[in-house]
């Protein structure tokens, strides 16, 4: 009897904490696996969708016995379900959480169907809830624990053309503010980690909607202009960022090994600054002041534009067909305006403000 306890209790001291990490093949999740393993410090569970797990091999993570590769997509109860048990099974449960998958849905609010809304929503925050729900009673019954959910500087200010990211993103948020009084009892920390623009790869990843596709590529549509000085203005600032996947994984390996962990961590420089301004400026000003700092503004919703640039553009490529020699005669003419209908919503406005 004596033995045993005495074993069990080596084992609790030379227990490493346990970090399950979602989403963890590519980018922010992939360098947390990295820098969580290589710390030595971590028992890490790196989890990622079936059809992802190939990547860990190229990106040089093989499993050895304090580092596990699991399939994990984060909407299917069964996974999330088998994960979670393995690791109180085998490895006494699970320490630190860190959700972190996700994905931005592009498409303003009026281009978003319910079935891409809905996922958006399941994949942002409905299933890091379930994945809280299933490790919250080990860590009760342990009276600690840490869950880490990787918010976004999306989660405290909304930008056009990601409404429902940021919806997702605010409600983690929220819930997540909650959830720091309620398992405060239990020792148990909560942290949302705040990245703005991260310079790597993901701007790839942003998942257009059906409608939004389309609209990309349509000058005659309303919301043309939306995205196409959004896209371009997210990719440069993700490309001119100073913060890297790797610089945030190790702000966040720091947060894991505090003690006493603020609830909110922007961890990139326009998070920091965003976060200020938004405490600071009067909200009308606030909001004023991102208006217009908004890439090429002035033209949206310039209606009237749309459609000559579009007619123009559909008179010149039709005369370069019938004539590849251009004459003055021939140079395009002006749309006639009182008969243009944009769609079928709404008539073209010969101006703005007409
Ligand atoms: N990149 C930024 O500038 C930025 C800024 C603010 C916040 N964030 C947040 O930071 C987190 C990490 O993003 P990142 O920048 O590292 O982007 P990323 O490289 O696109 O990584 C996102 C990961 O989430 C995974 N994922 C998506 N849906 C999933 C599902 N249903 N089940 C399991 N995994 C799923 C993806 O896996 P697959 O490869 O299988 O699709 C991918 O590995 C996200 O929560 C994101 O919202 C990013």
């Amino acid at each position: 009897m004596w033995n045993w306890l005495l074993r069990k209790k080596r084992w609790e001291e030379n227990r490493k904490r346990v970090a399950l990490i979602t989403g963890a093949s590519t980018g922010l999740g992939l360098a947390l696996v990295k820098e969580l393993a290589r710390s030595g410090d971590f028992h890490v569970i790196a989890t990622a969708r079936h059809s992802s797990l190939h990547r860990f091999k190229k990106a040089g993570i093989v499993e050895n016995e304090r580092l596990w590769i699991r399939p994990l997509n984060v909407l299917l109860k069964a996974e999330r379900d088998a994960v979670i048990e393995e690791a109180n099974q085998k490895l006494g449960g699970i320490d630190v959480l860190i959700n972190n998958a996700g994905y931005c849905l592009r498409g303003v609010v009026e281009q978003v169907n319910e079935t891409e809304r809905l996922k958006q929503i399941d994949t942002n925050f409905r299933a890091p809830m379930a994945l809280i729900r299933g490790v919250l009673p080990n860590m009760r019954k342990r009276r600690s624990g840490h869950i880490i959910n990787i918010s976004s500087v999306g989660g405290m200010m909304a930008m056009p053309t990601m409404a429902i990211y940021s919806a997702s993103k605010f409600a983690l948020e929220g819930a997540t503010e909650a959830l720091w009084y309620e398992v405060r009892p239990w020792n148990i920390k909560v942290c949302l980690i705040q990245p703005g623009f991260i310079n790597s790869e993901s701007f790839r990843n942003v998942e257009l909607t059906r409608e939004s596709r389309k609209s990309l590529q349509d000058k005659n549509n309303p919301y043309y202009y939306h995205y196409n000085s959004m896209a371009p203005f997210i990719a440069k600032m993700m490309r001119l960022s100073p913060s890297t996947p790797e610089k945030i994984a190790r702000k966040i390996h720091r947060v894991i090994d505090s003690k006493n962990p603020p609830l909110r961590v922007p961890v990139t420089i326009d998070a920091t600054f965003f976060g200020l301004i938004r405490k600071l400026l009067p909200r009308r000003l606030y909001h004023a002041i991102m208006y217009y700092s908004l890439p090429r503004v002035f033209r949206w919703g310039e209606d009237d534009h749309y459609h000559m640039d579009a007619e123009y553009e559909r008179q010149e490529s039709a005369r370069k067909v019938s004539s590849p020699k251009i004459d003055e005669a021939q140079a395009p003419q002006p749309p006639d305006r009182s008969v243009a209908v944009l769609d079928d919503r709404r008539p073209v406005q010969t101006g703005k403000g007409a």
